[in-house]
């Protein structure tokens, strides 16, 4: 067995698992944290997204054991118990995904980008959910989610600000 620490939604977690144990494995048998999906396993769909040290990754292609010591966001993170996040609410008020398959994954790609870019082109917010596979919406409401998404956290900093 492998032990592992890491900081998950902002509280360190520590698990002991076999070696080939996945990340997205870890957080869904290990931390019960079943936001992220398996979708194909093999990297191709995003369903498995979360963010690590900042950067958007498919879950299902990192080793647990590569994650000793670094931050891991999963979709659980992003909401309060009285208030969703940003991104959530305008996906929400987009009516943008039409499953909790694909869903945590995109607001995940989503937020990775929001995070680097806050105001993304359509042509940025393409390429970020590139690896987000819907087979449903057609994208055109989840580009208008990120859009939304993005004004809508522009807004949040400068109340902050002022
Ligand atoms: S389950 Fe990880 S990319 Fe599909
Ligand atoms: S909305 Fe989830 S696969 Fe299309």
């Amino acid at each position: 067995m492998t032990d592992v620490t890491l900081k998950i939604n902002g509280e360190t977690r520590s698990a002991a698992v076999p070696p080939e144990t996945t990340l997205l494995k870890m957080l869904r048998e290990n931390f019960n944290l079943t936001g992220a999906k398996l979708g194909c396993d093999v990297g191709d769909c995003g369903a498995c997204t979360v963010i690590v040290d900042g950067m958007s990754v498919n879950s299902c292609l990192m080793l647990a054991a590569q994650l000793e010591g670094r931050e891991v966001l999963t979709i659980e993170g992003l909401a309060t118990p009285d208030r969703l996040h940003p991104i959530q609410k305008s996906f929400e008020d987009c009516a943008s995904l039409q499953c909790g398959f694909c869903g945590p994954g995109v607001i995940m790609s989503s937020k990775a980008l929001l995070d680097a870019n806050p105001n993304p082109s359509v042509a940025e917010i393409r390429d970020a959910l590139a690896g987000n596979l819907c087979r449903c919406t057609g994208y055109t409401k989840m580009i208008e989610a990120v859009q939304e998404s993005a004004k809508a956290m522009r807004g949040r900093k400068s109340e902050r600000v002022a």
